[in-house]
């Protein structure tokens, strides 16, 4: 018994220098240590040996176990470490790794983001409408006439069931009023606006609008003006010089323009429009109130301001950006200088 067991520990240990493969290595394992194999097969004689010799063998049953565990857990390392300097072979690892490349916001984005963070500054929340709206939202409850040119068809586009892609986020400001339990409101509405324009530097078809609004009782242009201003000045710089120059918008009056002065390098500044702006009229107070069917938006005991003004225009401005079409046309070589 002795001697067979001798001879299985030196056939293994022969035996394992041909292993050279995972699948060989489990057919040897099965042959030595297998429930069929020869060293099971050893230890179930165990039964025939005598009482005196049986420690002997025992210890040495164990040993030659031992032994063929031992040559198993060697070779499976060693042959991982052979996959895995195959997996690897050809490749030099003190080459310099690629670069990670990081995102970045869209400047679009950024000077939205700005904008935002600017007016949450000053207690404006933000508040949304859909894209697709109904005349009376974007027209009718804004005080703008039937014969008003916005509405016509080559201006606006219109769905058959007579809605309409929204031609500014004023449309937000009537949601809003509708909406809410009552006065005050202080909100904006950042989003899409579009219009049926020729596509050129300055023109597109859908750009992005901020829209604000705040109503509550006692509002004056002096609240419109200080908010303004203390708005472009974060944007633009303390010293940057405003103005604001009478304008007409049937959903305001008074109503406002307001520009903003340019000094490019090597040329005379220049005035440039930026905003819209103005005392909520009257009739568009009347229009809320009707619709609620309450009087909480009576112009007799609330007031307020609005404005609007163009994302895109604004970070044009900023950036000295020539042509529109750039924003849209995702070229990382574009996109890149803002990151
Ligand atoms: N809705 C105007 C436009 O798209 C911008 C505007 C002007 C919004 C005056 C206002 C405002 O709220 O008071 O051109």
């Amino acid at each position: 018994m002795l001697d067979e067991l001798s001879a299985i520990q030196s056939d293994a240990l022969s035996a394992i220098d041909s292993v050279d493969s995972e699948t060989a290595l489990e057919e040897f394992r099965i042959c030595f240590l297998g429930k069929k194999g020869r060293l099971t097969a050893a230890a179930a004689g165990m039964r025939n040996v005598s009482k005196e010799d049986k420690p002997a063998v025992g210890q040495k049953l164990n040993e030659v176990r031992k032994t063929i565990t031992g040559l198993v857990e060697k070779c499976t390392v060693e042959l991982a470490a052979l996959k895995d300097a195959e997996a690897v072979a050809g490749i030099d690892p003190t080459l310099p790794a690629r670069p990670l490349t990081q995102g970045a916001g869209h400047p679009l984005s950024q000077m939205l983001n700005r904008a935002v963070d600017t007016l949450h500054q000053l207690g404006f929340a933000i508040a949304e409408g859909p894209e697709i709206e109904t005349e009376w939202h974007c027209f009718d409850a804004l005080n703008t006439p039937q014969d008003h040119p916005a509405r016509n068809e080559k201006d606006t586009f219109y769905f058959d069931s007579g809605k309409l892609l929204r031609t500014h986020t004023s449309t937000v400001q009537v949601r809003t009023m509708e909406g809410v339990a009552g006065p005050p409101v202080r909100i904006i509405a950042p989003g899409s606006a579009f219009r049926r324009d020729e596509i050129d530097a300055t023109h597109s078809i859908s750009f992005t609008q901020l829209e604000g609004l705040y109503v509550d009782r006692d509002v004056t242009v002096a609240d419109l003006k200080g908010t303004l201003e203390y708005f472009f000045h974060s944007i633009f710089g303390k010293d940057t010089e405003l103005r604001f120059r009478p304008h007409f918008f049937p959903f305001t009056e008074p109503s406002f323009e307001i520009d903003v002065k340019l000094h490019a390098a090597g040329k005379t500044s220049r005035w440039i429009e930026i905003a819209g702006c103005g005392m909520v009229d009257p009739a568009v107070f009347e229009s809320i109130n009707s619709q609620r069917k309450d009087d909480l938006f009576s112009p007799d005991r609330v007031s307020g301001f609005a404005f609007g003004l163009g994302i895109d225009r604004l970070a044009m401005i900023m950036h000295g950006i020539p042509d529109l079409r750039l924003f849209s046309d995702n070229d990382v070589r574009f996109l890149r200088q803002f990151a």
